[in-house]
């Protein structure tokens, strides 16, 4: 061998063996590092809470010490300059809804759902509502007629109640309702705000409504609703995006008012959600809308961990048996498949099984806890991996946090009410059905 081929022999080998420890430093840098395994002291005492209430299945925990620290940080936050209107459907359970507006001092729901009216209507008869979407009209006659079949004079529609319309083909359904009936109803217009989720779109369509509305002897025109979530999702500064919507906002309501001939400060002006409402404090009331809707913040799940919501804290858990604890990730078919994701990952180094999952939730406790990508998901025994560390057993407990309120919440036959001071499950809400 020449000198010069042994020269580039041994570079290739350097380079070579260079290349393999840059690859092996890499993945060491780039490999997840073992979590603990352990809950801590929050998540110790409500397993040990979870276990004395005696129902091992999973449950839906609403920490109420949590949710009304929650609440009261809202209510600071409006510093009374808006009226606060609970979001229903992310809280849906008549007895904590009843618990929130005592709390809050505040009358006004906003609903989503027809069956979801009609108990409120039955439940919490002396609420203000406003629909938090347009129902199609077939719904709004199955509210009536299921009210009137009830009996129950207590609630009443044409004081109590919002309907949302968006557009002027909704409006004279609407109406046509109203004349069918006999009935008063108070119409709020949807207007777009910059969402773009439909609703009024301009002066003319907005003009030509609320003439509609005038001419009618069964509606009257209640207010607005402008929804504007957008504004810490899509790009731009969420405080620039935000005035953008109220000046739209203003212009809807000045319109209106010069429509009308009237002032309409005193109606229903509606916005906000939970991830904007704490845009709105204003010490030069600047904006135009008189209420905030809010009702996730109060929980806070995971869709909702945002710079803006930094002070609520999350509220609801589902809680879950472990039923199988297994020493090693196995996946099938693909034999040591499971070992080269636990040796990537030590945080797969265990896979259990617990009760139920599937949920759009992220496990939370112990920390480490992840679903496996390839093993799929189940709703029956879902498979969790965990590091070496994790000291689960059969019968312990896991926590998730649900990644929104509206639908989750609605999935575990009511809501388990703990107490954290007292460390126990006191009580039980039931939810809307
Ligand atoms: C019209 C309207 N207002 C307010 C909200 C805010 O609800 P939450 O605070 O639960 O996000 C929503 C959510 O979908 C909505 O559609």
């Amino acid at each position: 061998m020449s000198h010069s081929e042994a020269f580039h022999r041994s570079r290739r080998r350097f380079l070579l063996g260079s290349a393999a420890l840059g690859l092996a430093g890499a993945s060491a840098w780039l490999r997840p590092g073992a979590a603990g395994g352990h809950h801590s002291d929050y998540f110790q005492a409500l397993s040990t809470a979870a276990a004395a209430h005696n129902q091992y299945r999973p449950l839906m925990i609403v920490d109420e010490q949590r949710l009304l620290a929650n609440l009261d940080t809202l209510t600071d936050r409006l510093a009374g300059q808006y009226h606060y209107r609970i979001v229903a459907k992310s809280l849906p359970s008549v007895e904590l809804l009843q618990l929130l507006m005592a709390r809050a001092g505040t009358e006004r729901l906003m609903v989503f759902h027809q069956p979801f009216l009609t108990q409120v209507a039955h439940h919490i008869p002396q609420a203000d509502v406003l629909l938090g979407k347009p129902m199609p009209v077939q719904a709004a006659r199955q509210f009536y007629q299921e009210f009137f079949a009830s009996g129950d004079p207590r609630f009443q529609p044409a004081r109590q109640l919002q309907w949302l319309v968006d557009s002027p083909h909704r409006l004279a359904q609407y109406r046509q309702l109203a004349e069918e009936l006999g009935q008063s109803l108070r119409i709020n217009l949807e207007i777009d705000i910059g969402l773009h989720r439909g609703g009024v779109q301009d002066r003319d369509q907005l003009v030509q409504m609320l003439r509609l509305i005038e001419q009618s002897p069964w509606l009257s025109f209640s207010g607005f609703m402008g929804y504007e979530a957008h504004i810490t999702q899509a790009p731009g500064r969420a405080e620039w995006l935000r005035d953008q919507a109220m000046a739209r906002y203003r212009a809807f309501v000045v319109q209106a008012e010069q429509t009308l001939g009237r002032s309409i400060r005193d109606l229903t002006l509606n916005t906000g959600g939970s991830t904007t409402y704490p845009l709105y404090r204003d010490q030069h009331r600047r904006f135009v809308p008189n209420e905030l809707a809010v009702g996730s913040a109060l929980v806070k799940p995971t869709d909702f961990d945002l710079p803006t919501l930094s002070d609520h804290r999350p509220a609801a858990f589902i809680a879950t048996p472990v039923l199988k604890v297994t020493d090693r990730l196995a996946i099938p078919g693909v034999p040591g498949l499971g070992q080269l994701m636990a040796w990537w990952n030590p945080n797969r180094a265990k896979a259990l099984f617990i009760y139920g999952g599937h949920w759009p939730a992220t496990p939370v406790s112990p920390a480490g806890l992840s679903t496996n990508p390839l093993y799929g998901r189940s709703s029956n025994q879902e498979m969790l991996n965990g590091s070496v560390g994790l000291t689960l057993q059969p019968d312990d407990w896991v926590f998730l946090r649900p990644s929104q309120s509206e639908q989750v919440l609605l999935q575990f036959n009511g809501l388990a009410r703990y107490d954290a001071e007292q460390r126990r499950i006191t009580g039980h809400w039931s939810v809307l059905g």
